[in-house]
């Protein structure tokens, strides 16, 4: 692979890099259940989490009810500690649900599911130091059991997308905070998920980096057509990237509203963020996010727009 000179990728790179990928795997369909009524791609059912350790119980989730449709991006906010990440983990199904349920394409979540990749904050965490960038995107798909070819293939191509190209043989902890992000935004595009988790996936890069990366984001999704489920701290980052906002009461956690976000699709980081529409939708998302932290929650969960 090439490896010198070394270069940091930019924005403009990166957008006409990711229009030469393309998604090989068909686009989920919309799907109907057996009274013929829409069921959303990703169905969270009632939702409830209890961590019980000895004779402590933390209820973490109470009752939470949402779905997601195929190809939409929503993200997630609610205050620290509501339980955003323990959502993220039951829908993966790296952890087992107290009483409710997730359905996936039809199918209950019981273990890790097939379609499913997940982008973790911590990438210094999520990446093996003793790989490198190209056997770290690689790995899973070897564990997948895709061959060879279609495994350089994936890789090269995932790696291109987010600017990277020129990093296969680099190691971890060779590269920048939003460099490692960006393998770990390779690897779980490159197993082609049908739907990609992203929990809090840019809180540890400088604000430059973030807008660089959201905007990353955006392009892929909108380029491979994959469903998206993004959890963030960050209210204009949840505007911003956004086609739907869920906000999130405080722990124990239920619904407190679910706003579409109805910004045009086209966005960039300039002109989206002077629309007054951002400022409005930005100032209504906070208002709700400090009614959660002052503990406001509904009687029943809401679905509104
Ligand atoms: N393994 C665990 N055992 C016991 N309690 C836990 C465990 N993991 C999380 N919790 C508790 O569950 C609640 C929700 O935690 P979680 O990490 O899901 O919140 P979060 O919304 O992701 O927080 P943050 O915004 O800070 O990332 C917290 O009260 C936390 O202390
Ligand atoms: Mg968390």
């Amino acid at each position: 692979m090439t490896q010198s000179p070394r270069k940091t990728p930019k924005d403009s790179d990166i957008m006409s890099i990711v229009s030469t990928l393309t998604r090989s795997t068909p686009e989920p369909a919309m799907s109907t259940d057996d009274t013929g009524q829409h069921t959303p791609m990703l169905d969270v059912r009632g939702l409830r989490k209890v961590y019980a350790s000895g004779k402590r119980s933390v209820e973490a989730v109470r009752d939470l009810t949402f779905g997601v449709d195929p190809g939409e991006l929503v993200c997630l906010v609610g205050p620290s500690g509501c339980g955003k990440t323990t959502l993220l983990r039951c829908i993966s199904g790296l952890l087992e649900t107290t009483s409710g349920e997730v359905v996936l394409e039809g199918k209950r979540v019981s273990g890790p599911p097939e379609g499913m990749a997940v982008v973790f904050q911590e990438y210094g965490r999520s990446l093996f130091p003793w790989l490198t960038v190209w056997q770290n995107v690689e790995l899973p798909l070897k564990e997948k059991g895709i061959s060879r070819a279609e495994r350089k293939r994936l890789t090269t191509e995932s790696l291109a997308a987010v600017g990277l190209a020129d990093f296969h043989t680099a190691h971890p902890w060779q590269l920048s905070g939003g460099m490692q992000q960006r393998v770990a935004i390779a690897r779980a595009v490159a197993y082609e998920p049908h739907v990609l988790l992203m929990d809090e996936p840019f809180a540890a890069v400088d604000a430059q980096t973030r807008g660089e990366l959201e905007d990353l984001v955006r392009a892929l999704w909108e380029r491979l057509g994959v469903t998206v489920l993004f959890v963030t701290h960050d209210i204009d980052e949840a505007v911003y990237l956004g086609q739907r906002v869920v906000i999130l009461s405080s722990s124990p956690t239920v619904v407190l509203e679910d706003v579409t976000i109805d910004l045009p699709a086209e966005r960039d980081q300039l002109t989206t963020r002077s629309l007054p529409r951002f400022t409005e939708l930005r100032a209504h998302v906070y208002e709700r996010v400090q009614q959660a932290k002052q503990g406001n929650r509904p009687s029943t969960p809401t679905a509104t727009s």
